[in-house]
């Protein structure tokens, strides 16, 4: 992908007293009281910031933090906690402002943090008249919020159009380059797993996927529904079965190719969804009507696992299990630590993932984890970013 990227603006010290807009995805979890429960994408930003500074730049950055209704601004929508959190990280005082549309005051070495870019009125239509107001702000925009380039708004894509100079940030950059070493020049084999709850949700990253890879190992509600258009029973079993002809299509469309979506031969059945439910290993066979498949069982666990110490590359999204409840978790936990132990070139992101993630203590052990969720979702499903095709249009 050719875009233009700061480091080669740095590089030509093209950024010296100049005004920079960073767009970042600062969207982060917070508890009742506002306090961040995990920041991971606040440190994730801090680079892109830090570069500018250093290479003399006056930064502004901006990010949305929820979804605030537009021209109403309320205290829960603001950036504050992160301020105060960037301020730590960069050590350096970051100045929130509010109303920064008109105008913003700010010096070289400085970094201001622009109010939740998403309470401006125009920003979620990606309004021309807010992206030229917004782009007047700067000499450089960099877009490094890969989380949020899959929508098309003011300070994600409209800016873009207008601004002198536009550019992607290293985190940006980051995530296209490994994405794009996963699913485009991928080591082979290519080893996917897609779990979640539900197919529907994830019924075009199957296809897409299905297309492309040697081994689809599908998890949860989404192998539930596989096992059913392989014939087998569930049970009570979270399912579509308005989905089965669906993924039998993707079975046949991946055996046609040579490739295989390996369905579970045992798996972990409960008679209730609790924390405290007692877990049963069964042959898939032998589930009862009034069983839960709650994971995959050892057997399936230790295949897929050798499968994945096989693999070139390993894409994943979804844990294969109720890995919440420990009893349930063992099927995700083998598949993670044989991602750990594989020399496979390995990609991660979604939520529930990167929870699964954290619980096995394997963060230092991912190629590339991504702070995308959604963003990362539809790049899995081959979808161009707007946020990406705009820096590309800009580049050409
Ligand atoms: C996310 O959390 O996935 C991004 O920040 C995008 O947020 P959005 O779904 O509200 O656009």
């Amino acid at each position: 992908m050719k875009f233009n990227r700061l480091s080669d603006l740095i590089a030509q010290d093209q950024l010296q007293g100049q005004r920079v807009f960073i767009r970042a995805d600062l969207n982060v979890p917070q508890d009742a009281a506002g306090n961040i429960t995990e920041d991971t994408r606040v440190r994730a930003s801090v680079p892109a910031i830090r570069q500018a500074l250093d290479a003399g730049a006056a930064v502004m950055v901006t990010s949305h933090l929820g979804r605030p209704t537009e021209g109403e601004f309320k205290p829960e929508d603001s950036l504050a906690p992160i301020a105060k959190r960037l301020a730590e990280l960069l050590g350096q005082p970051v100045e929130l402002r509010q109303n920064w549309t008109d105008g913003v005051e700010v010096k070289p070495g400085q970094v201001v943090l622009l109010e939740n870019c998403r309470v401006n009125k125009g920003e979620k239509k990606n309004s021309d008249e807010l992206a030229q107001k917004i782009a007047k702000l700067c000499d450089i925009y960099v877009n490094d919020a890969f989380g949020t380039a899959h929508r098309a708004e003011a300070t994600t894509h409209g800016i873009a159009k207008f601004a002198p100079v536009a550019c992607a940030g290293p985190l940006l950059a980051a995530e296209l380059d490994a994405l794009g070493k996963a699913l485009n020049q991928p080591a082979r084999p290519l080893v996917a797993i897609v779990a979640g709850s539900k197919v529907s949700s994830k019924l075009t990253i199957l296809k897409a996927l299905a297309d492309k890879v040697d081994n689809l190992i599908v998890g949860g509600g989404i192998a539930n529904t596989f096992l059913l258009a392989s014939g087998l029973k569930i049970g009570k079993s979270l399912a579509e079965p308005d989905l089965v002809e669906e993924a039998k299509a993707i079975i046949e469309m991946m055996a046609k190719r040579g490739a295989s979506v390996p369905i579970p031969v045992d798996v972990v059945c409960a008679k209730e969804f609790s924390p405290t439910a007692a877990a049963q290993i069964k042959d898939v066979g032998d589930v009862a009507d009034d069983d839960l498949i709650l994971d995959i069982g050892p057997k399936t666990a230790a295949t897929l696992a050798a499968q994945i110490g096989q693999a070139g590359t390993v894409v994943w999204n979804g844990p294969v299990g109720v890995f919440e409840f420990d009893q349930f978790g063992e099927g995700t936990k083998t598949l993670a630590l044989a991602i750990a132990n594989s020399k496979a070139f390995s990609i991660a992101g979604g939520g529930d993932t990167l929870a699964a993630i954290a619980k096995y203590k394997i963060t230092d052990k991912i190629g590339y984890i991504s702070t995308g969720g959604g963003a990362f979702l539809e790049f899995l499903e081959g979808k161009t970013l707007p946020a990406v095709e705009i820096l590309l249009q800009r580049a050409s």
